[in-house]
């Protein structure tokens, strides 16, 4: 293994992920594990350096007051423990450490190298992937979002054609969105992909249908059905990888922090179809998988995509789905996207997409009185998703827009600006 491990034994800290990034940033790797890991399992872990023994003010899971094992003391690594009075180490403090007593702990204490980097991190995987998976087949889904993009680009360099990925074109993608899966997976990376175009199967179950949680459902439950009928077609399957990163680990709850949603990639497949998970990209944050999507090569377009919904343009095209509604959608977020782009605001806002109402509004076009749909343009900018404020688009930029909108979607005849703040609005219209 090409890297130094620092542990951070979470023992009730509301910290570790602060701690975890301080110790990255400064170069060396770091995984936080749960207060009971044995002995085994730390052994398991490759190349560790040192522990860190992270109290905080709980200290307590479940109600029991965490103590730290006798045996992991006499295992020889060096120790330091953070805010946990009865710890048995050598270096105790009461707070997060400041930069040069980490930096004394890990490279004079603990002998760590600074070799933490994408290169590292990546041979590193390739290494665990072939070591987990032998000569065994894996199955992907591969929506093209950046998480399953990652994984799909380290699997295929470590195990090749023993992974099998599935592009599930639910017609819900935005323009050229599975165009561009095929083109870089297939074509560039000479992936083992299959391509299943469902557009009428799922535009079918969702014709009529205008309940938003209606919506939501059906695409979810469609898109497994979907998928598992293609992993029961396929032979020999043994895994199945996922683009688990580490805050869906984190929000998961470990055994010391709170949960606060359950993750689920392709959570639901049925009983008899169990697979062993591959998740090589769990002990990264999403700025990191980034990097390692632009290590393995990967187009920065992909990469650097802003995030979009798993039911796709559904849920903004609203109330029930027509084709001529969803088409006007998909070409004006595309003219929205390319104008976003050419005025270097792709880089500088977080999320922006279009939105097309189901109801017809008046207008003139080529002298004669017409009816035509509405385009709502949403900008907004945000850290966490839980509260979002508009971005302040430059008027002749919003006036461009509309105007190639107009013109280029003959069916769209009013562009309008959404300037509302979440809350009380969400980002998405449903
Ligand atoms: P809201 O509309 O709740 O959206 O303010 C917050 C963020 O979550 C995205 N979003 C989803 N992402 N599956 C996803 O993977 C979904 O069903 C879903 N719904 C909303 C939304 O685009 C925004 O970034």
């Amino acid at each position: 293994m090409k890297q130094d491990m620092i542990v951070i034994l979470d023992l009730g800290s509301t910290e570790n992920t602060v701690i975890a990034r301080q110790i990255r940033a400064l170069g060396v790797y770091s995984e936080i594990h749960p207060h009971d890991i044995t002995p085994q399992e730390l052994a398991a872990l490759n190349n560790v350096k040192g522990i860190i023994f992270n109290g905080g003010e709980n200290r307590v899971v479940d109600g029991t007051p965490v103590e730290i094992s006798e045996e992991l003391y006499s295992l020889g690594y060096p120790m330091m423990a953070i805010d946990h009075p009865t710890a048995k180490c050598d270096k105790k403090l009461a707070a997060l450490p400041d930069e040069v007593t980490l930096k004394s702990f890990l490279f004079d204490e603990c002998k760590a190298e600074a070799n933490w980097n994408m290169k590292n991190f990546v041979a590193d995987q390739i290494e665990l992937v072939r070591r987990q998976v032998g000569d065994k087949k894996v199955l992907l889904a591969l929506s093209g979002g950046v998480d399953s993009s990652v994984v799909a680009a380290l699997l295929i360099k470590a195990i090749g054609k023993q992974l099998v990925c599935v592009h599930v074109n639910h017609g819900l993608m935005r323009k050229n969105e599975s165009e561009s899966v095929i083109e870089v997976f297939q074509n560039q990376m000479n992936a083992n992909l299959i391509y299943v175009d469902a557009t009428e199967r799922f535009l079918g179950k969702l014709e009529n249908v205008a309940d938003p949680e209606q919506k939501r459902k059906i695409i979810g439950s469609e898109f497994i059905r979907v998928f598992e009928e293609e992993a029961r077609k396929l032979e020999g399957i043994d895994f199945l990888g996922q683009g688990t990163i580490y805050p869906d680990i984190i929000e998961s709850g470990t055994k010391t922090a709170k949960c606060v949603k359950s993750h689920h990639n392709v959570g639901g497949l049925p009983q008899d179809l169990q697979f062993d998970l591959v998740e090589p990209l769990k002990q990264l944050f999403k700025d990191e998988v980034r990097a390692c999507g632009i290590e393995l090569g990967l187009p920065a377009e992909m990469v650097y995509r802003q995030p979009f919904p798993g039911p796709g343009l559904g849920v903004r095209c609203l109330g029930a789905i027509t084709r001529d509604r969803l088409e006007a959608l998909r070409e004006s977020d595309a003219i929205l996207r390319d104008e976003f782009a050419k005025a270097g605001l792709d880089k500088k806002v977080w999320q922006y997409f279009t939105v097309v109402p189901d109801f017809k509004a008046v207008g003139v076009r080529d002298n004669a009185r017409s009816m035509g749909y509405m385009c709502v343009i949403r900008a907004v900018n945000t850290i966490d998703a839980m509260t979002a404020s508009i971005e302040r688009i430059d008027y002749d930029i919003l006036e461009k827009i509309a105007d190639r909108i107009t013109a280029e979607v003959p069916s769209i005849n009013r562009v309008v600006y959404e300037i509302t703040k979440k809350p009380v609005a969400t980002i998405e219209f449903e």
